[in-house]
C-alpha cells in the first residue's frame, strides 16, 4: 500500500518539519511535534495554504446549497432508543444517527461492557449494530458478550482503520462501536497505536464516515491519571459528545456523565450497578448513595444536594482531620478539587476561626462521584468544622450553598429542587443560603437561611 506523505507539525506554532524531533526549531516548545498526513485537505485552511500563495478563493471550490435552517431535514428526530434508559437520558434521548460520541473512562469501569450492552439491545429491536475490538480477542468478547446475551451483534477485530472503515462501508451498521481509538491506526501515518497524530487522525476520519454515512460512532477513550482522555485535548473538541465514566473500582456503583453535548444537556448524569449481567440502571440514585449513611453516623459527615444536569442528586461529604504527623500537613481529596479545599480551609480559618494549619485533612465524596458544583461547598465546610469539634451534624440536614470569601453563603440555582429531593428522601432540615430560602413554606423539611459559615456554626455547634 503506498503510504501518504506525513508531515510533523508542531501543536504550540504550527511550523512544518520532515522529520520528528524534540524540540520544534520554530518556536523552540518540547514534545510538541505530531504526526499528520500531508495532504491539504479541504476545510484544512490556515497557514499551508497561505505559505502556498493560494489567494482568498483558492482552487476548486463550488458553489454549494444554503437552505433555510427551517427546511434542513437531519436526522435528529430520529434518535434511535437503546432499551438502556439511563444511557438513553444521558445522550439527551438516544443516539442521534450519524453524530459520533467518545466514551472514556478508567480501566475497567465498565466502558466496553455498556457499548456491548447498548449494541445487543440494538441488535434485539432490529437495528444492526457492529462491535470493533481493537482491544480484545474475539473470543475474549465472546465471553462477555454470553453473559450479557449479545450474542447477536457483529463483531470485527481488527485494528487498521483502512480495514474498520472499508467493512463498516460495507455492511452499513446504524451504530459502530470502536473499542478503542489507541488501538486503532492508519497506514498512511508511520507512529505506533495510540499516538497523538493517529489518535487524532483515526478519530477525524471516524467522525467523517459518520458524518457521510450516518452510522453513529462510538469510540472508546482511555483516561490518563489527570483525568483527561490519552491522547489530544482536540480529541474532545472534534466529538460530538463525550460520556465519561466514574466510579470506584471497589464499588458496583458507575455514574456515566455527559461532559459535552451537541445533542443534550451537559452535566447529565446516569447511574448503573454492575453485576453478573452487565451494567444495570439505577433508579433512585439518591438512595444508593446515602444507604449505608444511617448505620454509622460519626462527625464529618454532611449531605448537600447537587443538580446534576437536570436531576437533583443528594451526596453525603466526609471529611476527617486529624493531627498531623510530621512535615507539611497532608491534604487528600476524593470527588473535590483540591485547590477548592485549600480555599475553603482559609476561608473557615479566617471567618470562622477554625484553624487547620497543623492538621491533615481528608476530604472524600462517598460513591465516587465527583462533585463539580459549587453549590456544595457548605456541606464541606459543615463537614470540615464537624470533624474538627468532633461532633456529629443532624443526620437529616442537608447543606446547599456556594462559600464566598468573606465566608458569605451564597445562593444557588434552582434550590427548590433540591429541597424537593431532599424531601423525598426523608430530609427534615434544610440549610441554605439566606437568599435561597424559597417563598413557598407548607412542607415536611424545615429551610433554614444561613448567612454566613460563622452562623451556621454558632447554631450547629453552640
Ligand atoms: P470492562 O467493560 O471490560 O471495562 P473497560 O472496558 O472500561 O476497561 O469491565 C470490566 C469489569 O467489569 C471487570 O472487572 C468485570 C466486570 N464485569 C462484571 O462485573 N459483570 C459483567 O457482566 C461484565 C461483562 C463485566
Ligand atoms: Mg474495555
Amino acid at each position: 500500500m503506498a503510504r501518504a506523505r506525513t508531515v510533523y507539525r508542531c501543536t504550540e506554532c504550527g511550523a512544518e518539519h520532515a522529520r520528528w524531533a524534540g524540540r520544534c526549531d520554530a518556536c523552540g516548545e518540547w514534545n510538541t511535534l505530531v504526526e499528520e498526513v500531508a495532504t491539504p485537505r479541504a476545510g484544512d485552511g490556515g497557514a499551508a495554504r497561505r505559505k502556498a500563495g493560494v489567494g482568498a478563493l483558492g482552487s476548486g471550490g463550488r458553489v454549494a446549497q444554503t437552505p433555510r435552517l427551517k427546511e434542513v431535514v437531519g436526522a435528529e428526530d430520529h434518535r434511535l432508543r437503546t432499551g438502556l434508559d439511563e444511557f438513553d437520558f444521558v445522550l439527551g434521548g438516544g443516539i442521534v444517527p450519524g453524530s459520533m460520541v467518545l466514551v472514556g473512562g478508567e480501566p475497567g469501569i465498565g466502558k466496553s461492557t455498556i457499548l456491548l450492552q447498548v449494541a445487543a439491545q440494538l441488535e434485539a429491536t432490529g437495528v444492526p449494530a457492529l462491535y470493533v475490538s481493537g482491544e480484545e480477542s474475539p473470543l475474549q468478547v465472546k465471553l462477555r458478550a454470553d453473559r450479557l446475551g449479545a450474542g447477536e451483534v457483529s463483531l470485527l477485530g481488527e485494528t487498521l482503520l483502512e480495514t474498520i472503515l472499508a467493512t463498516a462501508a460495507a455492511r452499513a451498521p446504524a451504530v459502530m462501536v470502536v473499542d478503542s481509538i489507541q488501538s486503532v491506526f492508519t497506514g498512511d501515518l508511520e507512529g505506533a497505536p495510540g499516538n497523538v497524530g493517529q489518535v487524532r487522525e483515526c478519530a477525524a476520519r471516524l467522525m467523517r464516515f459518520a458524518k457521510e454515512s450516518g452510522t453513529a460512532v462510538f469510540v472508546i477513550g482511555h483516561v490518563t491519571k489527570g483525568g483527561g482522555i490519552a491522547g489530544p485535548k482536540t480529541l474532545e473538541h472534534v466529538v460530538d459528545t463525550v460520556l465519561y465514566f466514574e466510579g470506584e473500582g471497589s464499588l458496583d456503583h458507575r455514574v456515566l456523565r455527559a461532559t459535552k453535548n451537541r445533542f443534550g444537556s451537559v452535566d447529565e448524569i446516569g447511574v448503573f450497578r454492575m453485576t453478573e449481567q452487565g451494567l444495570i440502571p439505577v433508579e433512585n440514585p439518591s438512595a444508593l448513595f446515602l444507604g449505608d449513611r444511617e448505620k454509622h453516623h460519626a462527625s464529618g459527615s454532611a449531605v448537600t444536594a447537587l443538580l446534576e444536569g437536570t436531576r437533583p442528586l443528594l451526596l453525603e461529604v466526609q471529611a476527617l482531620a486529624a493531627k498531623a504527623g510530621f512535615g507539611t500537613p497532608q491534604r487528600v481529596t476524593t470527588g473535590y478539587d483540591a485547590r477548592r479545599l485549600a480555599l475553603l480551609l482559609a476561608v473557615l480559618d479566617k471567618r470562622a476561626g477554625l484553624a487547620f494549619a497543623n492538621l491533615d485533612v481528608f476530604l472524600n465524596v462517598v460513591g465516587g462521584v465527583r462533585m463539580q458544583e459549587p453549590a456544595g461547598d457548605l456541606a464541606v465546610a459543615a463537614a470540615l468544622a464537624s470533624s474538627l469539634y468532633d461532633r456529629a451534624l443532624p443526620p437529616d440536614a442537608i447543606f446547599v450553598g456556594e462559600v464566598g470569601l468573606g465566608g458569605e453563603v451564597r445562593a444557588v440555582s434552582q434550590v427548590e429542587r433540591r429541597i424537593a429531593e431532599a424531601e423525598k428522601m426523608g430530609m427534615r432540615t434544610a440549610y441554605v443560603g439566606e437568599r435561597s430560602v424559597p417563598r413557598r413554606g407548607s412542607r415536611t423539611i424545615r429551610v433554614e437561611g444561613v448567612p454566613t459559615i460563622a452562623d451556621l456554626f454558632r447554631q450547629l455547634f453552640r
